[in-house]
């Protein structure tokens, strides 16, 4: 059997795995790498705000028990897949029998009418494609079916005038854009949705992705609220040695709507509501308050000693204001002596690809890093 490339760690050959769905606001691997490579702690590695399951993921990678949740439906599918994956021959047998029982004659419409966005974002026979697929691959309950789905998520929508593994009109990869937005745009630009084979592309880049190993040990990632962490890892408690984590920034959109379309194929409506802000994500009260929540939901899952790194990107907040508020709401949030284990780190974000796609250009985010010793 080819088993491809070795993991990461003897070559240097970055894992095909980490990169298997863009995510907005995501923090790279390195980060992750270069702060349990100075951690002397053994326990489990949690990340309660996991998004594409970086910390979880890496965490495995360098041998260690890991675990993570995030409310986000696609977080949990594309987190859940990477560090809980089934074998490459159990996922190809299941391709095969999922593009089988497509060829085969069916009057389904795969669930309903759809509006003009899709008309204009997929070529009929690729929309099919999908629309079959979103209707029968049961992320939630096969593991087979999760990685499939991640596979799909992560070809949804992207650059598909530059790269043929995309299914959608041209669309930036990392968030889906406004519906009535995208269309003019198409229009404008006079782009026209590609016809792309779905169960081809899928066939490429699940080979593409087992070219390095799974780690051998798997991490469990759950779909859930950071504030309900201990209710859903109740034989977690007292075990987490590390938590690495970016909870979600101030004055951020919220991802209902920076990921509608991926949020769409896992079951969603196919319409995005733009309903303004989350209170908690724009008031610096509130946020704050959301945070401490967050930290008490994890509390009982820390072991005596616990090493807490939190990145936390902000336009608005000061690395001085972030510092005290942060430490502030993780002694309420733990209940338990926390101090600051090192002065911080702050760098400037550049302009994002989704700004650019919305011509806009946004002030940079700083982000700042801070490790607590609790
Ligand atoms: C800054 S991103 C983290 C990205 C992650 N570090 C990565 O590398 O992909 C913040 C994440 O928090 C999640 N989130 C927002 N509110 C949450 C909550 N109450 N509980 C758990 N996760 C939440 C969002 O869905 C998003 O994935």
């Amino acid at each position: 059997m080819d088993r491809g490339l070795p993991i990461k760690g003897s070559t240097g050959v970055r894992h095909r795995f980490h990169s298997i769905c863009p995510y907005f606001a995501m923090f790279p691997e390195a980060f992750v790498e270069k702060h349990l490579s100075v951690t002397s702690h053994k326990g489990f590695v949690f990340d309660p705000f996991c998004g594409r399951g970086t910390t979880v993921f890496q965490a495995l990678l360098q041998s260690r028990k890991a675990a993570g949740c995030d409310v986000n439906p696609v977080a949990a599918c594309i987190s859940g897949a990477k560090c809980d994956p089934p074998g490459l021959h159990d996922i190809r047998v299941r391709l095969t029998e999922l593009q089988k029982a497509f060829t085969e004659p069916d009057d389904g419409d795969w669930g309903g009418a759809l509006g003009e966005f899709f008309e204009h974002c997929f070529h009929p026979e690729t929309l099919l494609q999908v629309r079959y697929l979103r209707c029968v691959l049961d992320h939630k309950h096969r593991k087979d079916d999760r990685f499939i789905a991640a596979l799909c998520l992560g070809s949804l929508h992207g650059e598909s005038h530059k790269s043929p593994n995309y299914f959608s009109n041209r669309m930036p990869r990392t968030i889906s854009t406004k519906p009535e937005y995208s269309v003019q745009w198409w229009w404008r630009e006079d782009c026209v949705a590609p016809r792309r084979n779905v169960f081809e592309i899928l066939e490429r880049m699940l080979a593409y992705r087992f070219q390095t190993h799974p780690p051998e040990k798997t991490g469990c990632v759950a779909e859930a609220d950071a504030r309900d962490a201990t209710t859903a890892f109740p034989e977690l408690k007292g075990c987490v040695t590390d938590v690495i984590t970016s909870p979600p920034y101030l004055d951020t959109t919220n991802y209902h709507e920076d990921q509608w379309l991926r949020l769409w194929f896992l079951g969603g409506a196919p319409i995005v509501q733009y309903s303004g802000h989350d209170d908690r994500h724009t008031s610096k009260i509130n946020y704050w308050k959301f945070l401490q929540e967050c930290w008490e939901g994890i509390g009982p899952l820390l072991a005596d000693q616990a090493r807490l790194v939190v990145r936390i990107g902000s336009r608005r907040l000061g690395k001085a204001e972030i510092k005290n508020e942060l430490l502030r709401s993780l002694l309420s949030g733990l209940g338990r002596e926390v101090r600051l284990a090192d002065p911080g780190v702050t760098s400037d974000i550049a302009n994002t690809q989704a700004n650019s796609f919305r011509g806009t250009k946004g002030t940079p985010f700083t982000e700042h890093d801070f490790c607590f010793a609790v």
